[in-house]
């Protein structure tokens, strides 16, 4: 068949997930005939996981400095021109029933599902088609645009968009198409490493906490010079919660991790009234009254703290706040992309350009949604940064 035989479509966009959908439903509007191709069996699998099935779709305090890169000005152009109001706004006219769980952060009330159903609505009503269980074999560029062989068949494009997230959980489908694609046209991909993610720890400690899987408190948790003041859960595999996660992206192999168990208070004044007041109560009950009592009992324990406080002196009462407020913990690793929310790194930002997402020296082809080089904080952010760029790409392509 040649070339000009082939169907063709003015934009195909590689990945139905939330960047992707939200960038054929933009094109789709301005009248591009769009084409979304998925390998997945279904479109937005990462959406229905998300948020614990109630996906936190946005943040409304959502701005440029929730986002790690290392081109850290890129995001800003595409965040400001779709705001997480402009998203709230299309999930009312959907008549999604939300609700706001911390400051912010805001969940679908019934469903992640509303969400997906939200967007193919969008994609129907603006005539974009989407076909999955379809892989990607080539791509190639055929001089005014791109010929793909497809499981389906051969087509062609004037416009490529590659939306086809990170590596993160790799049985939901995620590959490093993307990765690949950028590179087969020389664009760079900054190292790509496993971001909102719970720790594992080494075993003598991850033994000591083990009985403790379940329990949360919060906690402030700080690395590489970010701090994060947020719960902190203690798994049978080492520390989750919101705290670690949130720390996870700014962690490297071998980094320590320092975190204060009393946050709000200053532990060696506290203890010092405390031994003048009840000579007799121990630093377990100091602790008890702040933190989940089996905590308390169990870090007491670990750092080796027995007896009434009345046989501290100055100095072991300095000793313990020190430890109370600065608790070392050198993780062994991390759960890595099987649990990870999110990948680090990706398409480098410096080859793209920030009001549209096209490759700068190649005006056709655009990447959008976690593939790029932008990662988000914990808290909606991430999916703000998919509608945001995949609005980006669908108003240019
Ligand atoms: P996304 O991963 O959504 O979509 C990529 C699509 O490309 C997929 O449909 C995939 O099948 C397809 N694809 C991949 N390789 C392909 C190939 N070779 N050929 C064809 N198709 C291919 N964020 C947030 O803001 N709030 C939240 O509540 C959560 N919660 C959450 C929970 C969990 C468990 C995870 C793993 C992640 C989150 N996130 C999140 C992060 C959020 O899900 C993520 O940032 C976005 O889904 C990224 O959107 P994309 O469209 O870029 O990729």
């Amino acid at each position: 068949m040649t070339s000009e035989s082939l169907p063709h479509y003015d934009v195909i966009i590689i990945g139905a997930g939330a960047a992707g959908l939200m960038c054929a439903a933009t094109a789709g509007y301005r009248g591009r005939r769009v084409l979304v191709l998925d390998h997945a069996n279904r479109p937005g699998k990462k959406i229905l996981m998300s948020g614990g099935g109630r996906c936190n779709f946005t943040n409304l305090n959502s701005t440029p400095a929730n986002f790690l890169s290392d081109n850290p000005h890129f995001c800003i152009s595409a965040l400001k021109r779709y705001t997480p109001q402009d998203f709230l706004d299309l999930v009312e006219r959907h008549g999604v029933a939300y609700e706001e769980k911390a400051p912010g952060q805001l969940f679908c009330r019934d469903s992640a599902r509303d969400i997906v159903s939200l967007l193919l609505t969008e994609c129907e009503w603006a005539g974009a088609e989407i076909r999955m269980k379809t892989d990607v074999q080539a791509i190639r560029d055929d001089g005014d645009g791109y010929r793909l062989t497809t499981g389906a068949g051969a087509l062609r494009c004037s416009a490529l968009v590659i939306a086809t997230g990170g590596l993160s959980i790799p049985t939901m489908g995620a590959t490093g198409f993307g990765y690949d694609v950028a590179r087969q046209f020389g664009l760079a991909v900054r190292p790509t490493r496993a971001g909102l993610v719970p720790f594992t720890l080494h075993p003598e400690l991850k033994a000591h906490l083990a009985p403790l899987s379940g329990i949360s408190c919060p906690v402030e948790v700080s690395c590489r010079g970010q701090r994060f003041r947020e719960p902190m859960l203690v798994t049978h595999r080492g520390l989750s919660g919101p705290a670690m996660l949130q720390i996870s992206s700014y962690w490297h192999p071998g980094d320590a991790l320092n975190l204060n168990l009393v946050p709000s208070r200053q532990p060696r004044d506290d203890l010092a009234t405390l031994r003048r007041e009840k000579p007799q109560a121990t630093v377990e009950q100091y602790l008890a009254r702040r933190l989940p009592r089996r905590f308390a009992q169990a870090f007491a324990e670990l750092q080796g703290w027995r007896g009434p406080l009345q046989g501290y002196r100055n100095a072991d009462l300095e000793r313990v706040a020190e430890a109370l407020s600065q608790w070392t913990v050198k993780p062994a690793g991390t759960e890595g992309y099987r649990t990870a929310e999110v990948t680090l790194g990706g398409v480098d930002t410096r080859q793209l350009s920030s009001k549209t997402m096209a490759v700068l020296d190649r005006p056709n082809l655009f990447f959008i949604g976690e593939v790029v080089d932008v990662t988000g904080h914990l808290g909606g952010h991430n999916f703000q940064w998919a509608w945001a760029s995949g609005v980006a790409a669908g108003q240019a392509v």
